[in-house]
């Protein structure tokens, strides 16, 4: 008796297939065929098939709904494989190498809607160029699009994406090459950071986009030459890493595409289930005047005048001019400070351990990481610069200064004031005097209070992390250096109605 569950069809299927001889796409499509006739329950039983890799079992097995493997006889086991028989064992990393994280429905679904609603003029042809297992392209279906084409490298998503949607025009090959033009692109492209990006493509995505520069992940390369896909006047809908749309490896992109597109919507960052990554949706029509950026209607000189660019939702009318009020009467912290990260333990051929440890000792150096300074921890570290990724000076962690996590999150910054000599890992930004009369413990208030995240968030988008450079970059009200005990608003000569702007924003 088949199961009324379609995954365990699914499963059965590709099992079957597979044993009999059939190769991983081939499978893939048999799976998708048995978990029944709608796409969209077909889709999600064959998806995290095709995402698994084909192994052969070592010995006698179970595989749950999920494709974890359990013993033959465990209660949680839909399926036996015998040893020496094929089976989906589950990729997590090949998986995360190629950014093959499936979108859910009802996101598939608006971020159809807003690419249809950025187009102008009639919308025929539609496109997703990383179309995995078909999930836009049955969304495009259903929305009317007569004409769908899909593409992805993965050959056994693009087997199910044939059974799902079988009236798109598929084909194995690199989403980044161009193409004819479309009337619109939609999909959520790879995510890649760099140090999964094979060095080879990476080289010559740069010789082909000289623009792309520092730590950037493959969705900027991918989404501009999704843009450059769509015919002008057409839409363009992506879900991105909301990271892209502040951070500076995604600056290029950003003043570009407020240069030459209309940005129609842009949405509030939101989880992306099944992965660690906040996304954000963004659509443009393609080659349209540029207009006010959504969803507040800043003007685009307005979000280029700040140095991120960001796409940020929080940003209004008239933050850029306040910043630039507040920034005429500051100096930049990294005027009077230094500011760098905290030593890397780990080096080539070694371990944290070898160099950290839990007691004091002789010539140990008294030692926290981010965590161990929340939890007033410290550790001992033995200094061998010749053996350290970034060795850092000893002087950075001599005299009193600041420390600052860089991670943030959604948190204001945390700042730990240290006199003792402490010296710290690579989580912490050190903010060290140089010569500065500014006291250490009103620049600490500084960094903490809401005006600053304010100015972070307003200048440099939602963050994560904060580097050096973002904390060098803070502007300190001038009037300080002649009377540091003046309140912060009446140092930056701000009236109520800003001041209440950067409470608001920084809260
Ligand atoms: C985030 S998944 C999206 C899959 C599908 N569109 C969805 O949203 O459910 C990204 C997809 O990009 C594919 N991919 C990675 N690099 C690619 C490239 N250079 N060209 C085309 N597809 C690529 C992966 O195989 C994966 O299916």
């Amino acid at each position: 008796m088949p199961s009324s569950d379609p995954r365990v069809r699914a499963i059965h299927a590709w099992l079957a297939a597979s044993a009999a001889g059939l190769g991983h796409p081939e499978a893939c499509a048999c799976a998708a065929r048995a978990a029944g006739p709608d796409p969209w329950q077909a889709l999600a039983a064959a998806t995290p098939i095709a995402r698994a890799c084909p192994a052969l079992a070592s010995r006698d097995l179970g595989v749950d709904v999920r494709l974890r493997t359990l013993t033959p006889d465990h209660p949680c086991a839909v399926a036996r494989v015998p040893a020496g028989a094929p089976f989906p064992q589950l990729a997590p990393q090949a998986r995360k190498s190629a950014g093959g994280f499936d979108t859910p429905r009802a996101m598939a679904y608006r971020v159809v809607r807003a690419g249809l609603d950025a187009a102008s003029g009639p919308v025929r042809r539609g496109l997703d160029p990383a179309c995995g297992s078909g999930t836009f392209l049955l969304a495009l279906h259903e929305a009317g699009v007569a004409e769908l084409r899909g593409e992805d490298l993965d050959a056994a998503a693009l087997a199910v994406a044939a059974v799902v949607a079988p009236s798109a025009h598929l084909q194995q090959r690199d989403g980044m090459r161009s193409g004819e033009a479309e009337d619109l692109v939609v999909g959520n492209p790879p995510f890649v950071p760099p140090e999964r990006q094979e060095k080879g493509a990476r080289l010559a995505l740069r010789q082909r986009l000289p623009w792309l520069h520092g730590r950037f992940d493959l969705a900027v390369p991918f989404a501009w030459c999704c843009a450059e896909r769509v015919r002008p006047g057409g839409g363009l809908c992506l879900v991105l890493p909301a990271s892209l749309l502040a951070q500076p490896y995604g600056l290029e992109l950003r003043r570009r595409w407020l240069a030459q597109h209309r940005i129609t919507v842009l949405g509030q960052p939101e989880p992306f289930p099944g992965a660690r990554v906040t996304v954000a949706l963004v659509a443009l029509q393609v080659g349209g005047v540029p207009a006010p950026m959504p969803p507040h209607g800043v003007p685009i000189e307005e979000v280029l005048a700040l140095p991120a660019a960001p796409f940020s939702t929080q940003l209004r009318p008239g933050d850029a001019g306040l910043i630039a009020r507040l920034r005429a009467v500051s100096v930049e912290l990294g005027a009077h400070f230094e500011v760098d990260t905290g030593v890397v333990v780990h080096g080539a051929g070694h371990r944290r351990a070898d160099l950290l440890s839990d007691l004091p000792g002789p010539g140990l150096l008294p030692y926290a990481d981010a965590r161990d300074l929340r939890r007033g921890r410290r550790r001992w570290l033995d200094y061998q610069p010749e053996r350290m990724h970034r060795p850092k000076r000893p002087a950075l962690f001599a005299g009193p200064k600041l420390l600052v996590p860089r991670v943030v999150a959604d948190r204001p910054l945390e700042v730990f004031e240290d006199h003792s000599g402490l010296w710290v890992g690579h989580t912490v930004n050190v903010v060290r005097p140089t010569g500065s009369v500014l006291p250490l413990a009103r620049v600490a208030e500084l960094l903490r209070s809401r005006v600053t995240r304010a100015i972070l968030r307003l200048e440099r988008g939602e963050r994560l992390d904060v580097y050096p450079r973002d904390l060098r970059s803070l502007p300190v009200p001038l009037a300080w250096l002649e009377l540091p005990a003046l309140d912060l608003q009446r140092a930056w000569g701000l009236d109520d109605q800003d001041w209440h702007r950067l409470e608001q924003v920084g809260a």
